[in-house]
């Protein structure tokens, strides 16, 4: 006879969660972590949100767009909620942290609310909504989120990402993710070099190390030395980890990109020519008015430096169209500038008034005619300027790590180049994993079609 504690277990045990993402790499982890660690209490974790019991929404605030896809699952799960009275919606990350109330307000069917220092407590919060029947918020930003080793059910055998820091404190003057994510904290190199040995260990063969500015890394050394660990030290670090053949990061900010960083870079041979630097703006005045410490000049001769030091290097980077008091004259040297640097590739916003920014309150603001046309005018400037790199790259033979197969065309497989471009190619299922050399015969915008040579 099955005791009645056995008996709760077994229940716990067939309950399911699904867990859908919003937002950046940093939410991704997160997801992960809470994935593993629901996993670990004995929950199932599912693909499909109509078997689960319960339904966390991890969310992002970074413009209004992603609040509205956000309201929108939620309005959606309304329905259901009625039907299903113990059915669990979570909403958890960026916008639960900054939104609570308004979530709570309009939403009664969420029964639990948790911030972005609550992610690793997720499994006992619902726990805890579950057992009182009432909604459960938490949000208290002064608790330290948890930095050691977490478990987590991960999405890829072959790629993981690392946080090395949680939180900004740069204030943009149009971002959110300082009020929402916090102030800086670095984890400590030890415990990075620990996390990244283990992943090489499970199969792991390139991480990607994230931080909302990774350049202002300054962890703590527990073991062998004293004083901080930079970042430039740290990706030497994890540089000598054996297995990882790769190593990413973002994102950098180019306020503080010493020549120690850059030095590292060109030396570390795992770490992969591609580096994501948010220009933001083409003009010195908006680039002022958003706070963001350089002007096109300083970038401009980072990216000079950089070059010299890695020819090779892929450069991609986030523009804002339509930042309040952007003219047309200011927009123009935006668009200059993406020709003058020629970015590999760039993700083009159109700005969004975020609360509690100082960019909100600026006047006057762009029309929203005036924000969509400069936002599809360079969305196809870029598709210009990428499609000519691209075409420079036919014949050359580039290093794919691959991945799979391509989810467009099953005959073939696809992986990325170390400059961070999608590859495609004929070949077998036990190249999965492995690195291989493709000659580039064709390509497209965003993909390089080639052979294997
Ligand atoms: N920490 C990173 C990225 C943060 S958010 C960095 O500093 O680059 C990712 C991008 O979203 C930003 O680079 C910016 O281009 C864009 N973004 C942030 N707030 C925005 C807003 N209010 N409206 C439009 N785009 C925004
Ligand atoms: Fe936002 Fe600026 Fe911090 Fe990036 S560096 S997260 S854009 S405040
Ligand atoms: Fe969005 Fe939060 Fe990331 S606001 S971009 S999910 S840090």
């Amino acid at each position: 006879m099955p005791t009645s504690e056995a008996t709760t277990t077994y229940e716990k045990s067939a309950r399911k969660v699904f867990i859908r993402t919003f937002g950046c790499q940093m939410n991704e982890y997160d997801s992960e972590v809470m994935a593993g660690l629901f996993e670990l209490d004995g929950w199932i974790i599912t693909e499909n949100e109509s078997e689960a019991d319960v339904i966390i929404l991890n969310t992002c605030s970074v413009r209004q767009h992603a609040e509205d896809r956000v309201w929108g699952a939620l309005y959606d799960l309304r329905g259901r909620a009625e039907r299903e009275p113990n059915l669990i919606i979570g909403v958890c990350g960026c916008m639960a942290q900054g939104r609570a109330k308004d979530i709570a307000r309009n939403c009664p069917h969420v029964r639990l609310i948790a911030g972005t220092h609550a992610f690793s407590r997720l499994p006992e919060l619902v726990e805890e909504t579950s057992r009182s029947g009432r909604t459960v918020v938490d949000i208290d930003a002064s608790r330290m989120p948890r930095l050691g080793a977490l478990p987590r059910k991960r999405k890829s055998r072959l790629k993981a990402f690392v946080p090395v820091m949680r939180g900004c404190e740069n204030f943009c003057a149009y971002c959110v993710v300082p009020y929402v994510r916090g102030p800086e904290i670095s984890r400590s190199a030890d415990e990075v070099l620990s996390e990244v040995e283990t992943l090489a260990r499970d199969g792991c063969r390139e991480v990607t190390l994230l931080g909302q500015n990774v350049n202002s890394y300054c962890g703590p050394r527990k073991t062998g030395g004293t004083g901080s660990v930079k970042f430039a030290e740290l990706l030497r670090m994890i540089g000598g980890v054996n297995g990882i053949l790769r190593i990413r990061f973002m994102t950098s900010h180019p306020k503080d990109f010493p020549d120690e960083l850059i030095r590292a870079m060109a030396d570390v041979p795992a770490v992969c020519e591609h580096l994501h630097l948010p220009l933001q703006s083409g003009s010195d005045r908006v680039l002022e008015r958003m706070n963001r410490k350089y002007t096109f000049g300083s970038y401009r001769e980072l990216v000079g430096r950089i070059r010299d030091a890695i020819p090779s290097i892929a450069l991609s980077t986030d523009i804002i169209v339509g930042f309040p008091g952007e003219t047309e004259e200011e927009y123009n040297r935006t668009a200059q500038a993406m020709e003058e640097i020629g970015f590999d590739s760039a993700f083009i916003f159109k700005y969004s008034d975020r609360e509690k920014t100082r960019a909100a309150e600026f006047e006057p603001k762009v029309a929203q005619r005036g924000i969509v046309r400069r936002h599809a005018e360079l969305l196809k400037l870029q598709e210009r300027i990428g499609a000519e790199k691209n075409r420079g790259l036919i014949g050359a033979r580039v290093e794919v790590l691959v991945e799979g197969y391509s989810p467009r065309n099953p005959e073939r497989l696809f992986g990325r180049t170390r400059t961070n471009k999608r590859a495609v190619f004929e070949g077998g299922e036990d190249l999965i994993g492995t690195l291989v050399c493709v000659t580039i015969r064709e390509v497209t915008p965003l993909t390089l079609i080639g052979d294997l040579s």
